[in-house]
């Protein structure tokens, strides 16, 4: 099938590019509380199962699906299959997913950059331990703040999608995620050298198997594919930018090993520096924008510098992330035939919109929450709809169809010719990879843990 727009110019550009998607909030600010919450070693270990098995087999679905197709996930589809053009579902159900995926992204990542701001004027510095809980809700739910900032940082993310897939996301992924890298090291060494540091350590790596519940299996899993960020189609666009001769099992391999490894650090940052300070490790947004900023203060002036290499690096991570998004949304519309700037500058006003929204609806416990937070269908607001249907149902959804697709629908052929760049690679392992893993594997665990964490509470 015909490829023929502008992609990613060298593996390295693939590996960065997809990283950057893969490495975001998910990997610094959920993977270590819900490795706390769900028993620490217990958790890294069905988490690494998940990943591996799971995650990284989809992410080679989807860049197949996305490189022979050479389309965004609504079209690839029914190209591969065109006896069956309702496949398309499966694409639009994935476009769905990245629009509330990208409306939350904006607003905690408005919260970042605002966190960040106030470390480099050293506006946190100077509140007191007891406080940052309240500046936080008053933060939060103020009404103009979260909005300033959410609009710069999509702004900023709009210009790089503006700037096109080599000349914008492929440049920006090279220069940020090494830095990024270097950073999450910075803070590692300094949490480890703490006093205390050992605490947090055990609370991250300890395991618990007392703590792994069903609902925690199903968060788990809807981590591992979120911060992979496959099972909503993004990997397919990214996919169709894949160079022909790339080796696509070394890529997802790389790719994964990134995102692994930057989340784990991220734990290793986090909880060995909270515990050194006195603090216990909490869940949500109160570890990173109300227990950390302790933590920072108690490190005296030089937490000044710690506390903005952190929001910075936490930033940085969202934006490349946010990229992908915005980058999926855009593409699905350019393959409609809407020119890519036109459709960028569109998706971001609709994302604007519906980001206000869901800024507006965050209510901490115990405080008075933003002026939409009133609103609670079935007994959440939709900030804690969003994050829930995100976090934890819609990835694993899109995942079973897209692998149901790709190890039963499409011709087995297509797969092997695509993932041996036509028959010049030896892969010795299709086998096992689509016989045991593609057609029975994913899909099995994606609907037990699916069914499962919905049922058994
Ligand atoms: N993988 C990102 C994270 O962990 C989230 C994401 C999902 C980004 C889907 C792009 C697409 O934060």
């Amino acid at each position: 099938m015909a490829n023929n727009k502008t992609g990613f110019t060298s593996s390295f550009g693939v590996v960065m590019a997809a990283a950057g998607s893969a490495v975001g909030l998910g990997n610094i600010w959920r993977f270590p509380y819900i490795c706390g919450q769900y028993g620490g070693a217990a958790c890294l270990f069905v988490y690494l199962l998940f990943v591996f098995l799971i995650g990284m087999v989809l992410l080679m679905t989807e860049f197949v699906i996305g490189r022979r197709s050479g389309f965004a996930a609504e079209k690839a589809f029914p190209a591969l299959y065109p006896k069956r053009p309702s496949w398309k579902i499966v694409g639009l159900f994935g476009m769905f997913t990245c629009f509330l995926i990208l409306s939350i992204y904006l607003v905690i990542s408005g919260w970042t950059v605002g966190y960040f701001w106030d470390s480099v004027t050293g506006k946190l510095a100077s509140i007191e331990d007891g406080a940052f809980d309240e500046y936080f809700v008053q933060f939060s739910t103020s009404v103009w703040k979260p909005v300033v900032f959410l609009v710069i940082f999509l702004v900023l993310t709009l210009i790089v999608v503006l700037g096109g897939v080599q000349k914008g996301i492929e440049q920006v992924s090279k220069l940020l995620m090494p830095f990024l890298l270097v950073l999450v090291i910075v803070l590692c060494v300094r949490a480890l050298t703490l006093p205390g540091a050992s605490k947090g350590i055990e609370y991250l790596f300890n395991p618990d198997f007392s703590k792994l519940t069903w609902e925690g299996i199903l968060a788990i899993l809807g981590q591992a594919l979120f911060s992979l960020s496959v099972g909503m189609g993004a990997m397919i666009v990214y996919g169709s930018y894949i160079p022909r001769d790339n080796n696509i099992l070394k890529n997802a391999a790389w790719i994964t090993v990134c995102d692994v490894l930057i989340a784990v650090l991220a734990g290793v940052a986090i909880f060995p520096a909270v515990f050194a300070a006195g603090q216990s490790p909490a869940g949500g947004p109160s570890l990173v924008y109300e227990v950390l900023p302790i933590v920072f203060n108690s490190m005296g002036t030089i937490g000044i510098v710690f506390a903005a290499v952190f929001f910075l690096l936490l930033s940085l991570a969202a934006l490349t992330s946010a990229i992908s998004l915005l980058e999926t949304l855009t593409a699905w519309l350019h393959d409609r035939g809407m020119k890519r700037s036109v459709a960028a500058v569109l998706i971001s006003a609709i994302e604007l919109v519906l980001a206000v929204v869901v800024a507006y609806a965050y209510k901490r416990e115990g405080f008075d929450g933003g002026i939409l937070s009133g609103f609670t269908p079935g007994g959440r607001d939709l900030f804690d709809w969003v994050d829930k249907l995100t976090g934890s149902y819609l990835p694993p959804i899109g995942a079973l169809f897209t692998v149901i697709f790709f190890g039963w629908v499409m011709k087995k052929e297509d797969i092997y010719d695509e993932l041996s760049n036509h028959g010049v690679l030896k892969i010795s392992w299709f086998k096992v990879f689509y016989h045991f893993l593609v057609r029975f594997v994913a899909p099995v665990a994606l609907l037990i843990s699916l069914v499962a964490g919905i049922f058994a509470k």
